[in-house]
C-alpha cells in the first residue's frame, strides 16, 4: 500500500510549533506500506484540497491521512476541504473512528472528521493530536488492506470472514 500524510495545521507550516502526528503516521504506516509523500498545509481550505488533489490525482496514493483541523474551533476546516475533493463519502470509515474513540474520550464527538473515495484514492481525516492519531489509525488499520484491494475493482475477498 502506498500512503501519503498531510499535516494540517497553521503553527506548524509556519515553523512555530513542531509537527508530532505527521511524523508518528509516517512512522506506524511505514510498518504497513510505503510512504509516497508528507506534506503540512495551514488551515485554508483551497491550499488543503490543493494538496489533496496532488497526493490523490499525482502522487497516486492508495491511502491519504491528514490529521489537524477537525474540531470546532473558528479555522477548522479539514472537512470541508475533504468533501470539496471527494467523489464519495465512506462515512462507516469516519463513523467506527468516532464510536471506538467515544470509549476511550468523551471529547472524541468533536471531531468532525469525513473520509472518502477521489479516483482510486481514499482520504481518511484524523484529529490532530499525536494520541488521537495513535487511536483512531489502530480503528481503521485492519481493514485498510481490504479497502484498498476493493477500491481497486478486486471484490474477490469480500466474502471472507473477518475478525
Ligand atoms: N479522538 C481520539 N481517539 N482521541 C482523542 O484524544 N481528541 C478529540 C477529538 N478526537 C481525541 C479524539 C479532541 S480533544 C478534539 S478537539 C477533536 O478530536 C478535534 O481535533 P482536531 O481539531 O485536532 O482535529
Amino acid at each position: 500500500m502506498f500512503f501519503s500524510v498531510l499535516t494540517i495545521s497553521d503553527r506548524c507550516s509556519e515553523g512555530e510549533a513542531e509537527d508530532k502526528s505527521g511524523p508518528l503516521l509516517c512512522e506506524l504506516l511505514s510498518e504497513e506500506g510505503e510512504i509516497k509523500e508528507y506534506k503540512i498545509v495551514p488551515d485554508e481550505k483551497d491550499k488543503i484540497s490543493e494538496a489533496l488533489i496532488f497526493l490523490c490525482d499525482e502522487v497516486k496514493s492508495d491511502v491519504v491521512f491528514t490529521t489537524g483541523g477537525t474540531g470546532l474551533a473558528p479555522r477548522d476546516i479539514t472537512p470541508e476541504a475533504t468533501k470539496a475533493v471527494i467523489e464519495r463519502e465512506t462515512p462507516g470509515i469516519s463513523e467506527a473512528i468516532r464510536y471506538e474513540s467515544l470509549k476511550i474520550t468523551p471529547k472524541a464527538m468533536l471531531s468532525r472528521a469525513v473520509s472518502g473515495i477521489r479516483g482510486k484514492t481514499l482520504i481518511i481525516n484524523l484529529p490532530g493530536s499525536p494520541k488521537a492519531v495513535r487511536e483512531s489509525l489502530a480503528v481503521v488499520l485492519p481493514v485498510l488492506s481490504h479497502a484498498v484491494e476493493t477500491l481497486s475493482g478486486n471484490t474477490q475477498s469480500c466474502g471472507g470472514n473477518y475478525k
